[in-house]
């Protein structure tokens, strides 16, 4: 059976099964978890362990049509700045819970688009964080970037803040794609914004890709990868577009006769791939590249990979606080997600309450699955020892679902005492991997596409 096809078998291209940038999922957070757990989480934090702290900014100017995050268009700078002044409340109501003496070691704004701010508010904002969150020397500040919505006034007033990191938003370049995604962003732009970033002293630059769009070919993709390499990214992020207009419903703009096909989206993703691998960069995990000697490269030689809401990380801090609507923390208890909505945010947080609305309290067996489908995902290999070192006797657990691997994907899979390792022909099969380890998956929820 050729090796597509096998993949196909083994359900490569009908699986729904999660991206596990946390685990559990937050389909499965509930309302049990809410804003007395968040205080007490806060409370108990380790003064001498920093923290990373997450904005989220759900506002854009424009709503390209396939865009799967939760976000609000706007015209008008007017709902942004009183969402800044709720962040702002939100700030004052949790900074007198926190033990005396927290450092901040991360800060990243996501979105939306960030950069929708203008420069008083990127100030306004920056400083309202850093006043209740002093920083650790090394601090870093990442920024999600839409080149179409940034100038270099306000790219001085991130760098200024300290900005060091920077995402931005690319998907394709090629101008029939970017039509029929309802994303216009000339290459030129895009080089500006990149020359402004490193201008200002941004030294790691991420950029993002998109496979799977409506009128992508091998030559477009091509072309387009081509294109991103004469940015000089630093890291790049390759996502397989998620066509869920179930969730996100201004996605039912696109032409869904448009879109490449099962074994069309596989050969997109591969021929980007070995384009980075020519120009030298190294595959991490299931879908990020990085130049050697970039952060993530590093973590990822020595062990270090981690993922967290915003994908592949080197960062190390053990405790993420989320701000903003939606935004998720992480704590050592658990994972505690703010009102997803707007509207109920701001009601909560103006009303005094923490905006803490649901999650999920992390029993020991989750900690151990955690970290069993997280060692998958980073490094394709199950740490069984390390496990066992750690967890005791409960890592005996996953015995079943080892066997049920090795039953089910053969020699595409390695078992033996020590590790689990996902061989190099079965890894476009990981997050299908991985879900065998999932003891929360819930009924009736539609994650996109495992490939
Ligand atoms: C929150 S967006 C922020 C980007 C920024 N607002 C911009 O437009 O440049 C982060 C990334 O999520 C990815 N993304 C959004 N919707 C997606 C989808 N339906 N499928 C795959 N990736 C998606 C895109 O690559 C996008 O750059
Ligand atoms: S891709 Fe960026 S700009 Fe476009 S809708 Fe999504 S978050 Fe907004």
């Amino acid at each position: 059976m050729k090796q597509i096809d096998r993949f196909q078998a083994l359900g490569l291209f009908d699986s729904r099964v999660p991206r596990y940038t946390s685990y559990p999922t937050a389909p499965v957070f509930t309302a049990a978890v809410g804003d007395a757990d968040q205080a007490h989480e806060l409370q108990a934090l380790d003064p001498d362990v920093p923290v990373s702290v997450y904005l989220h900014i759900p506002f854009c100017e424009r709503l390209c049509w396939f865009c799967a995050c939760r976000t609000q268009g706007t015209q008008t700078l007017s709902p942004v700045e009183s969402y800044i002044g709720t962040l702002e409340q939100e700030l004052k109501l949790v900074a007198p819970l926190l033990p005396k003496g927290l450092r901040m070691g991360r800060m990243h704004w996501g979105g939306g688009t960030p950069t929708i701010l203008p420069p008083v508010l990127i100030h306004r904002l920056a400083q309202a964080v850093k006043a209740v969150f002093p920083q650790t020397a090394d601090w870093e500040f990442s920024v999600e970037i839409d080149p179409t919505m940034v100038d270099c006034d306000k790219i001085a007033a991130l760098a200024e803040e300290g900005m060091n990191r920077a995402s931005i938003g690319i998907q394709d370049f090629d101008p029939l794609v970017q039509q029929s995604i309802g994303r216009e962003q000339p290459y030129d732009v895009t080089m500006a914004c990149v020359e402004d970033l490193r201008a200002a002293g941004v030294s790691s630059l991420n950029a993002d890709l998109v496979y799977g769009l409506p009128h992508q070919t091998p030559e477009r993709m091509a072309d387009t990868v081509e294109k991103v390499l004469t940015l000089d990214p630093d890291r790049l992020a390759l996502f397989g577009y998620a066509h869920v207009p179930w969730v996100s419903k201004r996605q039912k703009l696109i032409n869904e006769k448009t879109l490449p096909d099962d074994r069309a989206r596989y050969y997109l993703a591969g021929l980007a791939a070995e384009q980075f691998h020519a120009a030298g960069f190294a595959a991490i995990g299931i879908d990020h590249f990085a130049k050697p000697g970039d952060g993530l490269e590093a973590a990822a030689r020595t062990g270090h990979l981690r993922r967290n809401f915003q994908g592949y990380t080197d960062d190390s801090c053990p405790t993420l606080i989320g701000f903003g609507a939606s935004s998720i923390s992480r704590f050592a208890g658990g994972y505690i997600q703010n009102a997803p909505a707007t509207p109920a945010y701001v009601q909560r947080v103006e009303g005094g309450h923490l905006a803490g609305a649901r999650g999920h309290v992390m029993s020991e067996e989750d900690l151990m699955r955690g970290r069993a489908i997280e060692m998958l995902m980073c490094e394709f290999r199950l740490n069984r020892a390390g496990l066992k070192q750690r967890f005791g006797t409960l890592a005996a657990t996953l015995d079943a679902d080892l066997a049920q691997i090795i039953a089910g994907f053969g020699d595409l899979v390695q078992l033996d005492e020590g590790a689990l390792e996902i061989l190099p022909d079965g890894r476009p099969l990981t997050r299908i991997i991985a879900s065998c380890f999932d003891a929360h998956a819930p009924e009736g929820v539609r994650y996109s596409r495992a490939s």
